[in-house]
């Protein structure tokens, strides 16, 4: 019998998983600047414990929205760890309070993380890898996508090929690689031609990361890797609208970057929104501080707005200073 495959999309952008960065609060207001199709938590850590909903909900306050951001965007949650069992019943139990995908994270590089072998440190394991992926595939739904998330290697690139086919014999559905190695960290450059020789190898989908900073980056990472599924994480929160000026090429119409004053209101909504998040300690200011010094690296003006705000104490003195732009 004759059957129809769904189309592959000429393009399909995810913004990456970010601990610390990419919070829901960040997700929400990337999502709603528009372009991506996707975004992933950060890592929830599961050592010995089961969390319980409010824990979830912190992560991922997603799952009471349907999975989706406020604007739409589907959400996946990550997970990490390296005990099968003690993995598989948490990702049952938010799979109870709503999760849909669930992404395994294999290439955190975080000395705490690593050291109760969790994250780069198991891509010296490709067997535990395939272990821990085929545990979470028998026991979740069918209906439940399962991915995973690697870099090349921890000290070398030697297990890239192994580790991506156990990922994929393991059952995952869809494989994401940060084409680096954890010892390479974040040092440029990102070896997309790996992501080309890893999706050549596996069969299932694979999403090419690692240093887009710019839509002349994501061609070429698309270009060399011959992925159309691409994640961006740094890039996106330097340039907002990175996504959707990515988004607008892929689809033929016109680019037209944001400027600093077509930023200024996203960057008080994003202020407003993270103090309807916590408005009694200083979690808004901080955010905005963090936001505001890695766009530095693209708009001169947010060294100046930055400066303006460093010193002062209360939300309202900062959302006063945000009016002035
Ligand atoms: C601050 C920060 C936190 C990160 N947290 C996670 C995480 O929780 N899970 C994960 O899989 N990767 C994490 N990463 C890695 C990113 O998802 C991504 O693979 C990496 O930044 C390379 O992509 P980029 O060059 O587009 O930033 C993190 C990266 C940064 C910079």
């Amino acid at each position: 019998m004759h059957t129809q495959q769904a189309p592959t999309p000429a393009h399909h952008l995810v913004l990456a998983p970010m601990q610390g960065l990419a919070d829901p609060v960040m997700r929400d207001l990337l999502t709603r600047i528009g372009g991506f199709d996707e975004c992933v938590t950060e890592f929830v850590r599961i050592t010995h414990t089961v969390h319980n909903r409010p824990t979830w909900l912190k992560y991922m306050p997603e799952l009471a929205n349907g999975n989706r951001t406020p604007a739409g965007i589907p959400v996946t949650l990550q997970l990490l760890g390296s005990d099968a069992d003690n993995m598989a019943v948490n990702a049952l139990n938010a799979v109870r309070y709503g999760a849909e995908c669930i992404d395994l994270n294999f290439g955190c590089p975080a000395p705490t993380v690593n050291k109760h072998a969790g994250g780069a440190v198991l891509l010296q394991q490709p067997q535990l890898i395939e272990h821990i992926v085929h545990t979470l595939r028998q026991r979740l739904p069918g209906h439940i996508r399962l991915s995973a998330k690697m870099r090349l290697g921890y000290a070398d690139k030697t297990p890239a090929l192994a580790c991506a086919r156990a990922i994929e014999n393991g059952g995952a559905q869809a494989l994401t690689v940060h084409a680096r190695t954890k010892a390479e960290g974040y040092t440029p450059p990102a070896h997309w031609n790996w992501v080309a020789r890893i999706r050549e190898t596996v069969s299932i989908p694979v999403t090419a990361n690692g240093d887009v900073f710019s839509l002349a980056d994501y061609r070429a990472i698309k270009e060399v890797s011959g992925c159309s599924r691409i994640m961006i994480g740094r890039g996106a929160v330097i340039v907002p609208d990175l996504a959707r000026q990515i988004a607008d090429f892929e689809c033929g119409r016109e680019v037209r970057p944001l400027n600093w004053p077509q930023l200024m209101p996203w960057i008080r909504l994003f202020f407003d929104i993270s103090c309807g998040k916590e408005a009694a300690n200083t979690y808004a200011q901080a955010r905005l501080k963090q936001w505001l010094g890695m766009m530095k690296q693209a708009y001169p003006e947010a060294a100046v707005l930055f400066e303006r705000i460093r010193r002062l104490k209360d939300n309202a003195a900062v959302a006063a200073a945000l009016a002035q732009d």
